[in-house]
């Protein structure tokens, strides 16, 4: 059956791309979200990083990772001395799933079939971008990405090959951080930016 990404021509950028993917409708998430949140960093760049889906603010946004999990990754990259303007950074899942409890949105995980459903998207990202190295942030973006399950915390700082010899960099979402208790925060961060130290030499 026709997807929303095979209407876009095999030769479309980045921006081609978002455009279509504000259009899809081929998972029920894209229904109740503000927006499509496309990945965002030159198609030149050796390094993405992938997350999950977009949160509450980087639904209103139309950007990914701007709100706290994004600011613990800008940290993060800041410590590392990443340019995030040198990494291309995306997510699995483009549209915000959620659940309202009263006037908030609670993020709630995407369905196995919904990731299946937007990994058209990573393709084509993946397809213009050509990357050298891929991060995957948590569980979600490794399902997406590695043809077999990742336990995140048993393969946390290994790169795992993947079938058409990309290496993707298995480490935990920013937001397992921010739910940690916060005596332990500041050793999970280091230990975090022990494991993200693994993909340095693909950046810059
Ligand atoms: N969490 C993600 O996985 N991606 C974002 O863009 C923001 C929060
Ligand atoms: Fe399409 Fe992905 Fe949005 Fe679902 S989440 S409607 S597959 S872009």
């Amino acid at each position: 059956s026709e997807r929303a990404s095979d209407r876009i021509p095999p030769d479309a950028g980045i921006a081609q791309l978002r455009e279509g993917a504000q259009l899809c409708r081929d998972c029920p998430i894209g229904e109740n979200a503000t927006q499509a949140v496309f990945g965002e960093g030159p198609a030149a760049a050796r390094l993405m990083l992938v997350g999950e889906q977009p949160g509450d603010r980087e639904d209103l946004a139309g950007h990914p990772f701007v709100g706290p999990s994004g600011h613990l990754l800008d940290k993060a990259m800041q410590e590392l001395g990443w340019p995030r303007d040198s990494i291309y950074v995306t997510n699995a899942v483009k549209h915000f799933k959620f659940e309202l409890r009263g006037k908030r949105r609670m993020h709630k995980s995407p369905a196995q079939q919904e990731i299946e459903a937007c990994l058209q998207w990573l393709d084509r990202e993946l397809d213009v971008v050509r990357p050298a190295a891929i991060v995957a942030l948590g569980a979600i973006a490794a399902r997406a990405l590695v043809d077999r399950p990742v336990g995140v915390m048993r393969e946390r700082g290994n790169w795992i090959k993947r079938t058409d010899g990309l290496r993707v960099l298995i480490t935990l979402h920013p937001s397992a951080l921010l739910r940690g208790p916060p005596q332990e925060r500041e050793a999970a961060f280091a230990k975090w930016l022990d494991d993200l130290r693994h993909a340095s030499r693909y950046v810059g």
